[in-house]
């Protein structure tokens, strides 16, 4: 080999290790900025406990007889949460031929029918007389009439949207009106007899 190419072959040493300097560093630099971008998006992917807290509510049913309704607020939206008579299930049951959503729109028990089984609920063993519904009329979203005392229930005892005139039955069903769907169950569970959780 000649000087001329060892001086080539000393001074490509220091540039490859040069090179390796500076591609390790860059590399380090990539992977701190990708776990300095990772870090916050895991961060994000855990909801921090008071949000978690703000997507489930508690209800206490303790004072609601049988015949009575209630209004709560659950994720900025209304929730009716009345309990039937037997006359108003057995009202809604005569209503089961005239529906025009035949679907339950009860995520707590998905693919069943528009009847009693797909839309009341209770605690376990117990009777399943309660209806809680999203009151977001399923036309264009307004608070429908018939949870407060002396509400128009409209035609057919349930509850009754002026908006546009949509009717809803006892188990809160779309039966006239405009509405295409019926009333949305949102997810629940009965934690006691008495208290049902929302979300
Ligand atoms: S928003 Fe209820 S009928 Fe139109």
């Amino acid at each position: 080999m000649s000087s001329t190419d060892n001086t080539a072959e000393v001074s490509d040493t220091p540039d490859e290790g040069r090179r390796d300097f500076i591609h390790l560093l860059a590399s380090g630099t990539a992977a701190a900025a990708v776990v300095g971008i990772a870090i916050p998006v895991v961060h994000q992917m855990n909801p921090a406990a008071d949000v978690r807290a703000l997507a489930t509510k508690e209800v206490s049913l303790a004072g609601v007889e049988i015949g009575q309704a209630i209004k709560v607020m659950w994720q900025g939206k209304p929730v009716f949460i009345r309990r039937l008579t037997d006359a108003e299930i057995a009202r809604a049951e005569a209503l089961s031929g005239q529906l025009k959503d035949d679907a339950s729109r009860n995520d707590n028990v998905p693919d069943m029918p528009a009847d009693a089984a797909g839309r009341l609920v209770g605690p376990d063993g117990q009777a399943q007389d309660f209806v809680m519904v999203l009151g977001v009329c399923t036309h264009l979203g307004c608070v429908p009439l018939g949870t407060e005392p002396g509400e128009n229930k409209g035609d057919y005892g349930g509850w009754f949207c002026p908006c546009h005139g949509s009717h809803y039955d006892p188990f809160g069903r779309i039966i006239k009106g405009p509405a295409p769907e019926n009333l949305a169950v949102p997810p629940l569970q009965f934690v006691t007899e008495t208290t049902v959780r929302l979300g």
